[in-house]
C-alpha cells in the first residue's frame, strides 16, 4: 500500500483509522473520546469493531489477566506478549500499550529500547508511561524518536507503594496545583494526550480546559475530552470489589457460570456430544470397521 493509499484512507468517513490527530480533533471538535483496555485477540477485534476509538493493552493486565496483586510484577515481555495478540485484532482504532514499571525508569537508553520495542514488535501506534513532571525529560526523549507518549497522571497504580495505597489524588491545594503543573509539563514535553485517574471532577476538568490536548478520564468524572475504562470491570470479569467509577455495561461472568454448569452437566448425563455433533462413517467403513473389531479366531 503507498503512503497516498493510506493517506486517501485516513480522510475517509465513518470506519476511517484514528490517529493521534483524530484524537486532537475530537477534543476540539468536543466530540467524546471512548477508549478500553483490551489484553487479547478476540476481545481487541469486538472493541475495535465496535468502534471505540483508542484501545491500550493496559499493563492492568497483569491483574485482570495474569492474576497478579498489583501491576507491579509485569515484565516487558508479557507485555509484548499482549500487545501482538491484541495488534492482530486492531484495524481501526489507535493502538496504545502501557510501559511496565520499570521499563522506563532504569536508564535513557533502556527506556528507549523497550518503548520501540512495543513499536516493532507489538505493533503499538504510542505508549503511555506514568507520572508527572518528573516524566517529561522521557516524553520528551521518545517524542523525538517519533514515539508518540500517553501521559498518565493522578492515581497512578505504578506508584502504588510510594502513594501509600489506591488513594484519590489532588484533593489538596497544593496537590491540584502539583497536577496542574504536571499536565502542563507533559504537555510542553510533547505529550499526545493525557489520561486522568482518580481524581476529583472539578480538578479535572480544570485541567482539561488548560491544556490543548486530549484528556481521557478513569475515575475523573465527565468533564474529561474522553472515557477510558478496564475492559473486564465493564462485564463483571473482575474478581473482588470495584472502584466506584466503575459502571456494569453487562454480565459476562454469569453467562459463562451458566454455561459452565450446562456444560459439565451435559458431560456427566452423555447428552453432550448428541449424534448430530459426531462425525459419521459411510456404510462400507462401517462395516469395515464391524470386520476389523471381529474377534480373531485363535485356530486357524
Ligand atoms: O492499565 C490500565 O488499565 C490503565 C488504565 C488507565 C485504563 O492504565
Amino acid at each position: 500500500m503507498s503512503h497516498t493509499q493510506v493517506q486517501l484512507q485516513d480522510t475517509g468517513a465513518s470506519a476511517r483509522k484514528i490517529t493521534v490527530r483524530t484524537l486532537l480533533e475530537k477534543k476540539r471538535q468536543r466530540q467524546p473520546i471512548t477508549a478500553l483496555t483490551a489484553y487479547d485477540y478476540p476481545t481487541a477485534r469486538l472493541i475495535d469493531e465496535a468502534g471505540i476509538d483508542l484501545i491500550l493493552v493496559g499493563d492492568s493486565v497483569a491483574m485482570t489477566v495474569l492474576g497478579y496483586e498489583s501491576t507491579l510484577s509485569l515484565t516487558v515481555e508479557e507485555m509484548l506478549h499482549h500487545a501482538r495478540a491484541v495488534r492482530r485484532g486492531v484495524s481501526r482504532a489507535l493502538l496504545v500499550v502501557d510501559m511496565p514499571y520499570g521499563s522506563y525508569h532504569v536508564s535513557a537508553d533502556e527506556t528507549m529500547r523497550n518503548a520501540l520495542c512495543f513499536m516493532k514488535q507489538g505493533g503499538a501506534e504510542a505508549v503511555k508511561i506514568e507520572g508527572g513532571r518528573r516524566r517529561a525529560a522521557t516524553v520528551e526523549q521518545l517524542t523525538l524518536a517519533e514515539i508518540p507518549v500517553v501521559g498518565h497522571i493522578g492515581l497512578t497504580p505504578q506508584s502504588l507503594h510510594s502513594m501509600g495505597g489506591y488513594r484519590v489524588q489532588g484533593r489538596s491545594l497544593p496537590e491540584m496545583e502539583e497536577l496542574l503543573a504536571d499536565a502542563a509539563a507533559l504537555e510542553d514535553a510533547g505529550a499526545v494526550a493525557l489520561v486522568l485517574e482518580g481524581i476529583p471532577r472539578e480538578l479535572a476538568e480544570e485541567i482539561t480546559a488548560t491544556v490543548t490536548i486530549p484528556t481521557i478520564g478513569i475515575g475523573a468524572g465527565p468533564g474529561c475530552d474522553g472515557q477510558i475504562l478496564v475492559f473486564h470491570d465493564l462485564f463483571g470479569m473482575t474478581f473482588g470489589p470495584l472502584a466506584k467509577f466503575v459502571r456494569s455495561f453487562g454480565d459476562a461472568a454469569e453467562l459463562m457460570r451458566e454455561g459452565l454448569e450446562q456444560y459439565r452437566a451435559a458431560v456427566l448425563e452423555r447428552s453432550f456430544p448428541a449424534d448430530e455433533e459426531s462425525y459419521h462413517l459411510s456404510a462400507e467403513m462401517a462395516s469395515g470397521l464391524e470386520k476389523l473389531a471381529a474377534p480373531v479366531s485363535l485356530a486357524s
